[in-house]
């Protein structure tokens, strides 16, 4: 089993969509048995994925008060599962703080294990989710949008992680048109890249991953692509 965060210190760059069409992937082009865990209080992969399926039991699988099993629903999609956020998860770093458990989320991750990928949905900023999830990820994917606001933000980041779980920065919101975006996929010629596409805003339409509804777009292509780096990486490539 492996647990891949997608995080970033910025808010806004595609997480959430990284983390759901990667979960795809991971459930329907590799057929792992697939977790995406969405540790965020604004829900939006849940939303995405058709939750919510409970009511405000999210933050109660860290007090251990019910366990993480209960909150897991099978998705649409064949061997993917989802343990949906909700508001409860607004108290999570509060949590976190107090029950001074530094590896609660990575227990909780190692009971799962039933899964062979766990994706996790990470809110933005650094914080005591933050510290939770470098304890228990086996790798941490970055979107990163071309821009020296965006490095600045990976190089705080990495500073922060200091080697302490393998960094995957990927450029998203690509526009090759733009000199800036160009310039910086030259830096960066290894890092992978997700296009600016409207089909990715348009999972909100159809709440479901590109996958499910444009398999064959040049987007999805992308998360593929994205998808096998990641795999690559899992074993030490
Ligand atoms: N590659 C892309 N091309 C075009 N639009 C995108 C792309 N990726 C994400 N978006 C859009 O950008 C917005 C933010 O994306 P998303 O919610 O995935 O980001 P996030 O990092 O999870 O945000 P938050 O920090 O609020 O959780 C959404 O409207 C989404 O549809
Ligand atoms: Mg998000």
């Amino acid at each position: 089993m492996a647990a891949i965060a997608i995080y970033s210190l910025k808010g806004g760059v595609g997480k959430t969509s990284m983390a759901v069409n990667l979960a795809w992937c991971a459930a329907s082009l590799c057929a792992r048995r697939t977790l995406l865990w969405d540790l965020d209080p604004q829900a939006a992969s849940t939303w995405l994925l058709g939750g919510p399926a409970h009511g405000d039991q999210a933050q109660a699988v860290f007090s251990r008060d019910i366990s993480a099993d209960r909150l897991v629903r099978q998705t649409d999609i064949p061997r993917l599962s989802l343990i949906g956020a909700d508001d409860s998860l607004r108290g999570l770093d509060h949590l976190f703080h107090a029950i001074d458990k530094k590896k609660r989320l990575g227990k909780l991750i190692d009971g799962l294990d039933d899964y062979e990928r766990i994706i996790l949905d990470c809110p933005p900023g650094l914080t005591e989710t933050t510290e939770q999830m470098l304890r228990a990820a086996d790798l941490i994917v970055v979107p990163v949008v071309p821009s020296a606001l965006a490095t600045r933000a990976l190089e705080v980041v990495d500073g922060h992680v200091r080697g302490r779980v393998p960094l995957l920065p990927v450029h998203v919101m690509v526009d090759r048109r733009r000199r800036l975006h160009a310039e910086a996929l030259a830096a960066h010629p290894d890092w992978p890249v997700i296009p600016m596409a409207s089909l990715v805003e348009a999972m909100g339409e159809h709440r479901a991953p590109l996958g499910a509804f444009a398999p064959r777009s040049s987007a999805a292509q992308a998360y593929a692509d994205l998808w096998r780096s990641v795999e690559r990486r899992l074993a030490g490539g």
